[in-house]
């Protein structure tokens, strides 16, 4: 079992199998002069399918794949099926944004994919261009709708925006009116990629939560699941749920329980973190089971306690990293 330096147990892993994507959304990616790794870069499939089934062993039983656009890297459903078949595993989670899965739904239920984190911060058709710089809304539309018929358990991820969409949170919370999801609410970070200001902070989760009680006077709290990032609720009459994370206030590091690993294999032991190792390096210079092992144990020996800490450490300046390269 893997614990940190704080008493925390680690049993998640993310991993961000490409910095590629085919949106560009405003607090993510700048639209233009974006410079994507190198594919050389890239931890490959076998280092990847290695690394699980090193952590499988030392107690990581819930592998999420995000991105990027983790559907843009070829080969990802044979690699997902490889991994889910890994002792120890219980189950693979994926983010995605839903624009390349429409048609791939079926073979993700018949792999045993249970749950899709789908990333939607508007349903009206021109707030989701000015967002995302893109007109896929209806393509993402499609895809939740397959994830609901083939019983994959679905969140949707919508990051509110003071400027861009803060008109959409209420239609947004109606999906789950009828539909069996969970609409989330994301307070934005500073990971866009460039130094362009944002309004970070001005719809905190207090504020989002105020805002959804006005409309949802009933509204009330439901348990979370263990190492939960989402405060949820639900409402009288609703099929699915509502939850608010506050992934800027960073309330819920003391029950954290992550560990990411970058496209290019940057072990980030928090989100916040500017990386401790380079899993890729240590395994191309040749490196044991063993050694890898220790490193990783070396790692989250001195793990900071929360993204605070984690962002008072860094060296690189943090609002000009992307969340693509990060891994969500
Ligand atoms: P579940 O496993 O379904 O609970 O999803 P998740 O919240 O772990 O993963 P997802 O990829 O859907 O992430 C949703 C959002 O949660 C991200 O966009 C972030 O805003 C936030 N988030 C995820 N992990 C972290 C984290 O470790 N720290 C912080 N501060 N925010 C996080
Ligand atoms: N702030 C908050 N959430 C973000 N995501 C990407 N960039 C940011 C940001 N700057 C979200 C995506 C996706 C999840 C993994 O990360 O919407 O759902
Ligand atoms: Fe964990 Fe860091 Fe996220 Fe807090 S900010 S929950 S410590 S990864």
């Amino acid at each position: 079992m893997l614990y940190d330096n704080h008493g925390r147990k680690i049993n998640y892993l993310r991993i961000a199998v490409t910095d590629r994507c085919n949106l560009r959304c405003h607090y993510c990616m700048p639209e233009e002069g974006i410079t994507y790794v190198d594919r050389s870069d890239l931890l490959t499939f076998e280092e990847l399918e290695r690394i699980v089934e090193i952590f499988a062993g030392l107690g990581i039983n819930k592998v999420r794949i995000t991105g990027g656009e983790p559907f843009l890297r070829k080969g990802l459903t044979d690699f997902i099926s490889r991994i889910n078949s890994i002792e120890g595993v219980d189950a693979i989670h994926i983010t995605t944004n839903g624009t390349l899965t429409k048609g791939i739904v079926p073979q993700l239920s018949d792999m045993g994919i249970k749950s899709v984190n789908l990333s939607l911060d508007s349903i009206d058709a021109q707030r989701f261009y000015q967002i995302t710089r893109r007109d896929s809304l209806p393509l993402v539309m499609d895809t939740l709708e397959q994830l609901i018929d083939h019983g994959i358990q679905t969140k949707i991820n919508m990051v509110v925006m003071a400027q861009h969409n803060v008109e959409d949170i209420l239609p947004m919370a109606e999906l789950a009116r009828d539909r069996p999801i969970s609409v989330r609410f994301l307070e934005e970070m500073p990971f866009n990629g460039s130094d362009s200001t944002t309004d970070l902070g001005l719809w905190d989760y207090v504020k989002i939560q105020e805002h959804l009680e006005s409309a949802y006077p009933d509204m009330h709290r439901v348990a979370d699941a263990p190492s939960s990032t989402s405060m949820n609720y639900h409402v009288d009459g609703f099929a699915g749920t509502l939850g608010i994370i506050a992934s800027y206030t960073r309330s819920f590091c003391g029950s954290c329980n992550r560990i990411r690993l970058t496209p290019t294999g940057v072990l980030k032991t928090c989100l916040y973190d500017d990386g401790v190792f380079n899993i890729r390096d240590l395994i191309r210079s040749g490196a044991t089971d063993e050694q890898l092992i220790t490193a990783l144990q070396d790692a989250l020996s001195h793990r900071a306690k929360d993204g605070y800490e984690a962002e008072r450490n860094r060296n690189i300046n943090l609002i000009t990293e992307s969340m693509a390269t990060i891994g969500g």
